[in-house]
């Protein structure tokens, strides 16, 4: 099982603060069944923009295993991102496209501006993973269409299956699974204390939706 989408390196961005909490954070993922970790610290946010070197020496503190590589996760600046000479992807498609996961500011971002975007990252060669769709207000037809028009993969947020039944980010999830719309499933863990969710996240998967847990968990969508 393979998260594709974490802030569990200290001191980046806004996850953890201490080595400590980093290290906690990995061992229980790694007892919740995950084998793979992808950190993805925020990059070109108006926050944090860490580079690829201070990630590197970072990671060399957790010496952990379950970590083989990184990315980040990236604010859809387009400008910024094909700067980026080496952009760091989690991985390439059949026709060589970077696969790069990538947020939009929530809510404010409309539907056109979501398309332009798309647009102009698959003409520069970038195929988007696009991190907690269900933030973003659009309705399911919206993201049907936008993926029938571009190459762009779905990431829902964990986090949502973990709340009420009622919440609508958590049925818009469940929906999009059961329709086939959701590529990939990761727990943008922060953290040590968002794990309780985490748990009860991959729980209800394994009950719901066992046959696709594989599918959800892996980078095999690319
Ligand atoms: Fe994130």
């Amino acid at each position: 099982m393979i998260d594709l989408h974490s802030h569990i390196i200290y001191g980046l961005d806004d996850g953890p603060d201490t080595l400590e909490e980093s290290l906690e954070i990995i061992r229980h993922l790694s007892s919740f069944g995950f084998t793979e970790l992808v950190p993805t610290p925020h990059k070109f946010h108006m926050l944090f923009n860490p580079s690829p070197s201070q990630v590197m020496e970072k990671i060399k503190h957790l010496k952990r295993s379950i970590i083989k590589r990184f990315s980040f996760e990236y604010s859809c600046n387009i400008p910024l991102i094909k700067e980026m000479s080496n952009t760091y992807n989690i991985g390439l498609t059949s026709d060589g496209m970077q696969v790069i996961l990538i947020e939009f500011p929530v809510m404010i971002t409309r539907k056109g501006d979501v398309e332009k975007s798309i647009f102009e990252l698959n003409s520069a060669g970038f195929a988007p993973l696009i991190a907690h769709i269900e933030r973003y207000g659009k309705n399911d037809i919206f993201w049907s269409e936008l993926k029938k028009k571009y190459k762009v993969y779905l990431q829902g947020g964990m986090r949502a299956l973990a709340k009420p039944f009622y919440d609508s980010s958590r049925k818009q999830i469940i929906r999009m699974i059961e329709s086939g719309l959701i590529d990939n499933l990761a727990t943008d863990i922060h953290r040590a204390s968002q794990l309780g969710k985490i748990e009860k996240a991959i729980s209800f998967i394994f009950k719901e939706y066992k046959e696709s847990t594989e599918k959800f968990f892996a980078d095999s969508f690319i």
